[in-house]
């Protein structure tokens, strides 16, 4: 059995930054509550006309990938893209990454995991290398939230979180055999939870006209929250989150035999640096083991672990032997965590 590896890794965020002094013009918030809650002090949001769209980020994100793999784009055999945020009902965005990158006509596959996008998506890429069918895997996160979130004093609970941005990695069969590469990925879901952290509508469950026919007779608290903008039931979501952090971590150490103290470099998914904190602490986990980004990006969704890992491995963080571990919660609820030996 083959096993795959990271070979090359980039990112993309669009060039407006909002602060949250920006975003306390505009509702009832402050840089005070949102740093304190959730460490942000700053996120990224396309710019009507800056021609940016999830699809086109994350082509943006794997063209660097692809040049730092030291491939030929036409080496790429199988594109994995995960949003939750795409530029269309359907096709998802993978098809458009094909066409963007004037790939051959490759397979395209969207994943739909939400904050657990990406592991999820390097999971499945890293089955088809495992199994001998592709040698180079196009894998992409990335998330145009600000097209889609409530800027109003409604919305806040929400919409100060979240950011636009793409990464991007390459992932190929690993030929060393030096028990390097994606050692193991562990993932989960719980449906029971779906609608905890959700966008209902419009769906073919609920589409736009009948979300404006039951807003107008429900003649609803203009404060309550809308189906066509997310809902986050944030305390539950922060209380599943940590557990789970720590339960799926925890697995991807014990299947591969290391305790916590193996970890060179834990990369978590960027939803609210107290959550990161928090795991820190709990595997004993010193500042420069844990990689976060989030005062800079906000929570990216499903771009917000390659991202990190870009960033991780511009700024130095990431060598030959380096155990990285990622780790995921969200949306689903679902949750994941992989382990690499760089
Ligand atoms: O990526 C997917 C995974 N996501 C997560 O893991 C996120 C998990 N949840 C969280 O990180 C936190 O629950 C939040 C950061 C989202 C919220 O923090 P919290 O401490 O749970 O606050 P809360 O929702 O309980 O709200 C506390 C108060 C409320 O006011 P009252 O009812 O106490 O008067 C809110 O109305 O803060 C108010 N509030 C705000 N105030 C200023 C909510 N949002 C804002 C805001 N600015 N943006």
């Amino acid at each position: 059995m083959y096993t795959s590896k990271i070979t090359g890794l980039g990112k993309y965020v669009p060039e407006n930054t909002v602060t949250n002094a920006d975003l306390s013009k505009i509702m009832d918030t402050s840089d005070a509550w949102i740093q304190e809650r959730t460490g942000i002090k700053e996120r990224r949001h396309i710019k009507k006309g800056d021609g940016n769209s999830t699809a086109i980020m994350g082509a943006k994100a794997a063209k660097i990938a692809i040049e730092r793999a030291g491939i030929a784009k036409e080496d790429i055999e199988l594109i994995v893209f995960a949003t939750l945020s795409p530029d269309y009902f359907f096709p998802g965005c993978g098809v458009q990454v094909q066409d963007l990158l004037n790939l051959p006509t490759v397979p395209a596959l969207d994943v739909r995991n939400q904050c657990s996008g990406f592991i999820y998506a390097l999971s499945v890429a890293d089955q088809y290398i495992k199994t001998g069918m592709y040698k180079n895997i196009l894998v992409i996160g990335s998330e145009n939230h600000s097209g889609g979130l409530d800027m109003t004093t409604r919305g806040r609970s929400v919409s100060v979180l979240f950011g636009d941005g793409a990464g991007a990695a390459i992932l190929s069969r690993n030929t060393e055999e030096d028990n390097t590469g994606v050692l193991s990925t562990h993932l989960h879901s719980e449906g029971a939870f779906a609608k905890e952290l959700a966008l209902i509508g419009p769906s073919t469950s609920h589409w736009v006209d009948q979300i404006i026919v039951e807003e107008k007779n429900l003649k609803r608290d203009p404060k309550a929250p809308i189906d066509y903008y997310p809902y986050m039931n944030g305390q539950l979501v922060f209380k599943n989150a940590v557990a789970r952090f720590s339960e799926v971590i925890n697995e991807g150490l014990v299947a591969n035999q290391l305790t916590a103290k193996d970890i060179d470099l834990l990369v978590p998914h960027q939803a609210n640096l107290r959550i990161a904190q928090f795991i820190q602490k709990k595997f004993d986990l010193k500042d420069h083991q844990v990689f976060n980004n989030i005062q800079k990006y906000g929570n990216t969704t499903a771009a917000s672990i390659p991202i990190a890992l870009t960033e991780a491995f511009e700024e130095g963080y990431i060598k030959k032997g380096t155990i990285v571990v990622l780790a995921a919660f969200g949306s689903g609820f679902t949750w994941a965590s992989a382990v690499i030996k760089w």
